[in-house]
Parts: structure tokens; C-alpha cells; sequence
């Protein structure tokens, strides 16, 4: 396994939730974070007491391009490399087949799409150089299959898998290795309201940080394209 020490991750959305989770396990793992949310002082429960020398927070807004990139140099110019982006923030708004709901699922486009390719874009001369870079894109099992009738959703989930297919297409000579993680229900403030399955039966939010941690850990020769992971038995898989 890749060790951690030395090496400089890139965590959207860890103020809370999934990508709150991952930033702990990384960060007791030992690597050293650059977190980002739209309210950077969201960030200070989170990290206002680690090591002031492995950690940098930063202003990240998916609908505001102009965070992307002011976040990737920064994290370059503090730190002078980046190894490894986990593009985790995200949002959901049902938009089904009959709602004409543009500027929802625009926001969801915006969100879940073009901002992650973004900051894949902004990050990846980056990560080429580290020689292993890498990025994990919290996708969903809703990019996997249509299960539900939340289609804009679904349709922004499946880009995102296509997405990463692209990006570790584009990264692959330079050792840049890139996974759509596509997790099932887990128990954040984005499934509250989910009254079709039990919460206490959903994912922990430190269950996906785990398969993260390992992602992250593992060579240039073992590659994880896609990984679903599920609190159920889903037929559709
Ligand atoms: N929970 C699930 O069952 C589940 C399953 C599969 C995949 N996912 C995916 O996992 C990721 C994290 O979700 P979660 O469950 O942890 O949800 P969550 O608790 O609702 O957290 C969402 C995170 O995304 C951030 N975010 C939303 N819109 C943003 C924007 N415009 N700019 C910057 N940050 C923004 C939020 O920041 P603010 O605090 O500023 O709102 C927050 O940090 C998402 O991509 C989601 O689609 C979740």
C-alpha cells in the first residue's frame, strides 16, 4: 500500500456527512488534507484542532468555478503537490420525468457534474506529477441503475460514472488512477427524509471512508474502475 505520510488529499464537501467522515479517516491515517465547503468556517469543527501543518481549508462552491481553481493553487502552493482528489460534494432534488423542474436539475448538472470534471481539470497536471495521483468520485449506485423515479438525479449520476471512466482513461500513463465509488443508502442529512427503507439498516458515513482509505492506499497496479458498495440486496446489481 501507498504510505500516507507525505501525501496531500483534496476532500469537497467535508464539513459534513460523507465527506466529514472521510477527511477523519484520512486525516487519522495519517495524510495530510485540503478540505473545502462553501462556508469554510463549517470546516472548523472538523479540523480546527489538527496539525496546522497537515491541514489547509478553503472555500469551495460546485456552482462557482472560479473556487476551483483558487482551491487546487492553493493546495499546491502550500503544500507543492497534490496526490489525490476525492471529488465527495454532491446534492439531490427530485426531479422526475413529467416535473419541469430546468433550473433544478441544472443546479444538480452544475453540482454533481461539471464541477467535479472541474476540478478534475484544475487538479490533474498535478496529480500527473505526483506519478501516483488519484481520484475517487463519490458517485451513487443511482449512476449504476434507475431504481427510483428521481431521473435527473439518476442522469447526473450516471455522467458522473462516465465521467471517471474518462478521467482514468485520460490520467492512466502518468500513473493517475481514478474510482467511481457508487454507495447505496447511508445515513446523512441527504437521506433524512427517505421514508422507503429503515435508517438504522443504511451505510455509515465511516463506511464509505473506509473503502476510501483503501482506494486511496492501493498501487498503480491495482485499480478499482468502480466500486458499489450497498446496505441491501439489490436486485438491480
Ligand atoms: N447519503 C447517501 O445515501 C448517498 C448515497 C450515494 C451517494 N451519495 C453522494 O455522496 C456525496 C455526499 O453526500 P452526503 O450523503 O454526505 O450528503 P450531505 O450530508 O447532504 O452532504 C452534502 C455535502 O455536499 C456539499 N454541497 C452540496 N452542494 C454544494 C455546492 N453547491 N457547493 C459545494 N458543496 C456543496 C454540502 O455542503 P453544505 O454543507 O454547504 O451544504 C455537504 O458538504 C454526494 O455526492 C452524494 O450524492 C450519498
Amino acid at each position: 500500500m501507498l504510505a500516507p505520510e507525505g501525501r496531500i488529499i483534496m476532500v469537497s464537501g467535508a464539513n459534513r456527512g460523507i465527506g466529514r467522515a472521510v477527511a477523519e479517516a484520512l486525516y487519522g491515517a495519517g495524510y495530510t488534507l485540503s478540505l473545502a465547503a462553501r462556508d469554510p468556517a463549517s470546516l472548523k469543527p472538523v479540523a480546527g484542532k489538527w496539525a496546522e501543518g497537515r491541514v489547509l481549508i478553503e472555500r469551495y462552491d460546485a456552482e462557482d468555478q472560479a473556487t476551483h481553481r483558487r482551491w487546487v493553487d492553493a493546495t499546491a502552493s502550500r503544500f507543492g503537490r497534490i496526490d489525490g482528489l476525492v471529488n465527495n460534494a454532491g446534492m439531490v432534488v427530485r426531479v422526475r420525468i413529467e416535473d419541469e423542474k430546468d433550473t433544478e436539475l441544472d443546479r444538480m448538472w452544475a453540482v454533481n457534474v461539471k464541477a467535479p470534471l472541474s476540478m478534475i481539470r484544475a487538479a490533474l497536471p498535478h496529480l500527473r506529477r505526483s506519478g501516483s495521483g488519484r481520484i475517487v468520485n463519490v458517485v451513487s449506485i443511482a449512476g449504476k441503475a434507475v431504481y427510483n423515479n428521481n431521473a435527473g438525479y439518476a442522469m447526473t449520476k450516471f455522467a458522473a460514472v462516465a465521467l471517471s471512466h474518462a478521467a482514468r482513461r485520460a490520467g492512466w500513463e502518468d500513473g493517475v488512477r481514478c474510482t467511481a465509488l457508487c454507495p447505496g443508502f447511508v445515513a446523512t442529512d441527504m437521506t433524512a427524509d427517505v421514508e422507503t427503507f429503515p435508517h438504522e439498516q443504511m451505510m455509515e458515513p465511516g463506511d464509505i471512508a473506509e473503502v476510501v482509505l483503501t482506494i486511496l492506499g492501493l498501487s498503480n497496479n491495482a485499480s478499482i474502475a468502480e466500486l458499489v458498495i450497498n446496505c441491501r440486496d439489490d436486485v438491480t446489481m
